[in-house]
Formats: structure tokens, sequence, C-alpha cells
């Protein structure tokens, strides 16, 4: 337990820095607004904060399409500000992780753009070209791999009269890993961070990184929506999860563990359908990542056995030596609040935030997730997202879980003084961090109170987590133990009240609802409807 390292004891806290706090007036959040709201996350008592990408960047994907590796975008402030950022969070203990977005770069960034003009010179193969499928000077895409935006994924370039690969949007040409002077660039964009610094890395698509070196088709599938969306009509043999990603991975991990208390946690593109994969990415190997995220859970109907089954599926997965990684949202994927919500939306936020401070592993929580704030789409004309724009109506895009943070009363929440660039969420009024941070039955309270709780409790830290073999329809239950210690966790997951039989564990630790004695009687636990608590058989 000693021995723990912050990345698995603690708990990440994410940030979408244009959504999350304005200093300017801009309406666009900056880093500036984040020291000044840092206060608010040392209250919550989260170990770190990531950062979605600060670099500059035209903003085609907002941020996850690089123009320069080792600069703030002027948006956001500057590398002085980032350097007062580190050490306003070293000052509340809290660290800074950043996403490291390696797939691709944007067109825009220098590496590209020199590479665009010259076959033959020194960046003529740091991106993956190909003459078209007709020969040199040709067109014809030079085989079926599709962008993951829609579309195809191959775009001419006329300068050099040939194509070069996007898994993303055209402005974002993805990177040759195959070239080793690449893997010595981003070694030198990951020291000049870790400099700065920086404690950590997500890795944004890691497992797409490297191709196959002779590119060839990928098989296709019988999936009708594949004509629409070609990227779902394929199998993704070819153009990720190569056998050889170490040549990626070592250098990665080598630059990350000169310093212990270093990590790098990977986004594993598509892992929600194949967890086992992502989970072979994630250990102490050499050419392992230290963490690996997984959806499987965040992608869940709502219910006791589904998300029993979520959970079973990614911790066998990972192994009784493995350490798993929990996400209820992030910026891709509408916020749980909505998505789990409906009428019991605030009791289901207060239930998951007991679920991901209590599972064994590491929770990622996403800003606003602490006050439940809910998915707001912005009408069509005020989509901003490029997934939105492409596949509006049927994807509206992922605006609706990049809104304004709601911080306070007023005009804009707190959040700028200006016109936010996403319209804030009709409810801000009402529910925001000020209002909820008093109110020991908020959702922000129920946080801030399971999150100390997991700080001091080394069992729910580093314990084993045993659950039973046969879920309970209603009612999710798990136990944490370490030697003596044990702690049992019970969430009703139901409208109707529930029946469970008391077992050792009879010190209330947690619970959401009030009234509950210190001790537990001997007998039967009645749960009420959504009610969670944490016991533990000693007091905590
Ligand atoms: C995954 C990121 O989470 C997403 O926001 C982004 O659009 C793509 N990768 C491309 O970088």
């Amino acid at each position: 337990m000693g021995d723990l390292p912050w990345w698995k004891r603690g708990v990440v806290y994410q940030i979408y820095p244009r959504s999350f706090m304005d200093s300017d007036g801009d309406g666009i959040g900056d880093l500036q607004g984040i020291i000044d709201r840092l206060d608010h996350l040392a209250d919550l008592g989260v170990d770190a904060i990531w950062l979605s990408p600060i670099q500059p960047s035209p903003d085609a994907d907002f941020g996850y399409d690089i123009s320069d590796y080792c600069d703030v975008h002027p948006q956001y402030g500057s590398l002085e500000t980032f350097d007062a950022l580190v050490a306003a969070c070293r000052e509340r203990g809290l660290r800074v992780v950043l996403d490291g977005v390696f797939n691709h770069s944007s067109d825009e960034h220098a590496w590209f753009q020199e590479s665009r003009q010259d076959r033959a010179g020194p960046k003529a193969d740091w991106y993956l070209w190909r003459d078209g499928r007709g020969g040199p000077g040709q067109t014809g895409a030079p085989n079926n791999w599709a962008s993951t935006f829609g579309g195809g994924g191959w775009e001419y370039a006329p300068e050099r009269q040939q194509y070069f690969f996007h898994s993303f949007l055209k402005k974002q040409p993805d990177l040759n890993w195959r070239e080793p002077a690449v893997v010595d660039a981003i070694e030198g964009v990951l020291r000049f961070w870790l400099e700065r610094g920086v404690e950590g890395f997500r890795l944004d698509v890691f497992n797409c990184y490297l191709k196959h070196p002779e590119l060839p088709s990928n098989p296709r599938t019988w999936n009708p929506a594949g004509l629409l969306y070609p990227y779902i009509g394929q199998r993704h043999l070819h153009d990720r999860d190569q056998d050889d990603m170490g040549i990626a991975l070592s250098m990665m991990r080598r630059v990350a563990d000169e310093r212990p208390g270093r990590f790098l946690v990977g986004e594993t593109l598509d892992e929600d359908r194949r967890y086992r994969e992502a989970a072979g990415y994630a250990g102490s190997g050499e050419d392992q990542l230290h963490l690996a995220f997984n959806f499987h859970l965040l992608r869940s109907r709502w219910g006791a056995k589904a998300f029993h089954t979520a959970i079973m599926a990614w911790t066998q997965a990972l192994g009784p030596d493995g350490w798993a990684t929990w996400v209820l949202s992030n910026h891709d994927f509408p916020r749980h609040a909505s998505r789990w919500g409906g009428r019991w939306a605030d009791a289901r936020c207060r239930l998951v935030a007991i679920l991901a401070m209590t599972l064994r592993g590491t929770p990622f929580l996403y800003y606003g997730e602490e006050i439940g704030m809910r998915e707001h789409t912005p009408p069509r004309a005020q989509i901003q997202d490029p997934v939105g724009k492409r596949f509006w109506p049927v994807h509206r895009g992922r605006d609706g879980c990049r809104t304004p943070m709601q911080w306070e009363e007023g005009a804009s929440a707190g959040f700028t003084s200006g016109q936010p660039w996403l319209p804030l969420h009709p409810d801000h009024a009402g529910r925001n961090a000020a209002a909820q941070r008093g109110d020991p039955g908020s959702v922000l309270s129920t946080y801030r109170d399971v999150i100390a709780l997991r700080r001091r409790s080394p069992v729910l830290q580093a314990g084993d987590m045993d659950l039973p073999e046969q879920p309970h329809a209603k009612v999710l239950s798990y136990r944490r133990s370490l030697g003596d210690a044990s702690v049992q966790v019970l969430l009703n997951m139901s409208p109707q009240p529930q029946r469970w039989p008391a077992g050792a564990e009879r010190h209330l630790l947690y619970g959401t609802h009030p009234g509950r004695p210190a001790e537990l009687e001997d007998g039967e636990i009645l749960l009420a409807p959504h009610e969670g608590l944490v016991l533990g058989n000693e007091p905590g």
C-alpha cells in the first residue's frame, strides 16, 4: 500500500480548457481561469488535473489538431501562464497531466507543411504518404482505409501529387511512427513538458500510431451502415493495433519512468468493443502504458446487472495484477447525468459518484460531473463540433458535453464576462457549484465526501475487490478488502426499496440518505430507493 503510486491511489479530474473558466472575457476558457478556480478542485479533493489539449491549434477539432507541440495556444495564455498553473497546482498538492495527441498533428503544423512540399526533403516520411492507386501522380485512394469522422481516410495533396492518410479530419494528418525521426521528435515533446513539471500524459488514440507497413486494405464486413459510414464497414486489421506498437510505447514508457510518479494512460480507439486488447496495453512491461481507458461502463445502460457485467468484463480482462481506470463521462460522450438520468438524475449521479470512488482502480472525473451537469446540445446553427456538423441529425456532435462549467448564479454562471463560445445549459441558475457547496445532499457534496473517504481509506485505495458471481437485479454490491479490513458497497439502483442481509460490515462510512445510525443493526438492511451505502468492518 505504501508503495502504491499516486496515480493508483488518487483521482484525476479532466478539464476541457475552452469550457472551464474564462479569465479575460473572450468567451473561451483559459489557463488563468483554471488557476482562478483551483480552490474548487482542492476542496473537491482530487489529486491531478488532466488538461485536454492546450497547444496552438487551428481548432478544426478543438485542440486535437495541434500545430505546435511545444507552446500554448494564445487563447489559453502562454508558457509563462502554464508555468504559473503548475506552480499554483503544486501549492495545492495537485499534479498536472497533459493530453498527448501524437497519432496526428494539424495540417498547419510546420512538420506537415514541410512534408507536403517535398517528397525528398528531410521530413518527407514523417506522415503516411502514398501514390494514387493508378501509380505516381495518379488519383484514386491507395487503399480502403476510412476516417473515423466519416468518408475515406485519404486526401490528395497536389504539391506532392500523393495522398496522405488521416484517421480523423483531413486537417489531422496521421504521423508516420515507423519513421525513427518521428519517434525522436515526440520524445523531445514529452521531455519538453515533463521538464516543465507535467507528471503524466493521456495518450489520444495511441493504438492507431502504427499501421501495417505495406498499407493493405482492410477486409470489409457486411454492415449496411458501412455504405454511409465506411469506417464501420470494415475490420480494422491494418490501420491500428499492430504487433510492433512497442516502437512507440517503449520510448514513451522509458521517458515516463525516468522519474517515479509519472504515468501514461492510453485512450484506445474502439476499445469498448475490444476491452481485452485495451487491457493488454496496460501493465508494468517495458512497452506497456501504466493505464488504459475502458468505456464499457460508460456505454452501459442503467442497471445493477448491466453495471456488474461491465465491471466484471474490464476487471477480468485486466487480471488480478492489472489496474483499472473508471470513466463515467468525458468530452466525447453525452454526459452521464443525461445518459442515465431521467427523473432520478441527481440520485443516480450520487450513486455513480460512490461507484467511481470505491471501485478498485483509478477514477477519472470530467469537469461538471461533480455538480451533475446535464447534456445541452445547441441548435444546429450554433453547432461547433465537426462531428455534429457532418452527421446532424444522426449524431448531433459532442458540444452537448462541452458547455461552460456552471460556477454560480449570474448571466454566464460565472464562466465568462463575455459571450460564451457554447451556450450554457439553461439550468445553470439552479445547478451550479456555489449552490451545491453547502448542501450536504447535493451531488457536489457527495463527490467531496466520497473522495475524502477514499483518501483516508487504504482499503478503498488498494484493497482487492470481490463482486458476487450472480448479480442482484437491483442492488449493485461489492466488497473491498485489505488485510483484516473490509468495506462493502451497496448501491440500490432502483426506485423501489430493497432488502439486503447485513454482513460483517456494520459501520457507516458514507450514506446518501440522512438518518442512518453510525452502526447498523443485525438482520436486514432496508435500502431506500436509490440509496447508496459504504459500510466498513471498522469505523472509518
Ligand atoms: C479522441 C479524442 O478524445 C477526440 O476528442 C478527438 O476528436 C479524437 N481522438 C481525434 O484526436
